[in-house]
């Protein structure tokens, strides 16, 4: 009997990232078998020992393993229009991007098929790919993960989030709305201090203090969300809205974009009306939970 690393795993989806995951693989020594839409593209795997399918259901029915990975959900379903209904325990490792809803009707699709399936989302660059740096997030069939862990490990990092197949989309997803929030952040207080001559790489050390020890306060933070007790241990919404309303005028005065201050301030200026002046800045969680009131869904 093989052993486990000695797993074969098909490869569907060469783009740049697709390239790197065969290459990972066969560099840990797997049998590899490849298919894309365009075949080209899989040369110089072909060259370092890959088998090339000639359809996508030959491929997956090649290995006990497919890791898909292609540019988005349509291109999947195109992509596995040919696939046969019968999977046979086979695992699906599938990390296309998308959303938590697309990762969960395509695991129901797979199960339908009698295989496995995890949902993942690629928290990398190709070039790091095959090294610890990669972090790759799973979610769905614990048991398959345990099962597969020297495959998904030869990949990178791989963090196994929990049996919801939707949960790596949503980490995925919580990570940019994270990301996007400091850069942003940055990139105002960089427009602040450039009226007076400061540049963004003088600027850029006391802002990174700042946002690390932002970053210190969140576990603290997370228990009062989950407890949903909010004590105002450090300052109350009503201190913060003072600051909010210096920041917004400051903006204002000095011809500086004042959007994100301005959003700031309504979301505590919401919980302040609602009762919640003498509460700590986390209760905001209950601006967060309901839907937007300018929402970007129209038609309903
Ligand atoms: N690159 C990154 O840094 C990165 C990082 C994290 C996550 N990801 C995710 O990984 C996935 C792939 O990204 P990538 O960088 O490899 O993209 P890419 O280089 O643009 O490759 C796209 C892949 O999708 C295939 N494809 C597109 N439309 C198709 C269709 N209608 N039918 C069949 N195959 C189709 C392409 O096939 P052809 O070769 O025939 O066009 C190609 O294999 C994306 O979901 C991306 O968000 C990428």
């Amino acid at each position: 009997m093989a052993s486990q690393t000695d797993t074969d795993v098909t490869i569907i989806g060469l783009g740049l990232m697709g390239r790197a995951l065969a290459g990972a693989l066969l560099a840990e020594g797997h049998q590899v078998t490849v298919w894309n839409r365009t075949a080209a593209k899989a040369e110089e795997l072909l060259a370092q020992g890959a088998l090339l399918a000639d359809s996508a259901n030959s491929a997956v029915n090649a290995s006990p393993v497919t890791i898909s990975c292609v540019s988005d959900y349509q291109a999947l379903q195109q992509a596995f229009a040919s696939i046969s209904d019968e999977l046979d325990g086979r695992l699906l490792v599938n990390v296309t991007s998308g959303d938590s809803a697309q990762a969960r009707d395509m695991a129901l699709w797979t199960e339908q098929r009698g295989a496995h399936y995890l949902d993942g989302a690629i928290m990398a660059v190709p070039t790091t790919i095959g090294t610890a740096e990669a972090v790759i997030l799973l979610s769905g069939s614990k048991s398959a993960f345990d099962r597969e862990q020297s495959v998904l490990d030869a990949l990178g990092t791989a963090t196994y989030l929990g049996a919801d197949h939707g949960l790596s989309a949503l980490y995925d997803v919580a990570g940019l709305s994270m990301m996007w929030g400091v850069l942003n952040a940055w990139l105002h207080g960089v427009a602040l201090l450039r009226t007076a001559g400061i540049d963004a790489s003088t600027y850029t050390s006391f802002a990174v203090q700042i946002a690390q020890g932002t970053a210190g306060w969140l576990a603290g933070y997370a228990d009062q969300v989950d407890s949903g007790i909010y004590p105002p241990d450090d300052a109350t919404l009503a201190t913060h809205a003072g600051g909010m309303a210096h920041l917004v005028e400051e903006s204002e005065r000095l011809g500086v974009n004042a959007e994100l201050p301005r959003l700031f301030k309504s979301l505590v200026d919401r919980a302040i009306t609602a009762g919640q002046a003498e509460q700590s800045y986390p209760v905001l969680i209950e601006q967060f939970t309901q839907e937007s009131r300018t929402s970007s869904h129209h038609g309903r």
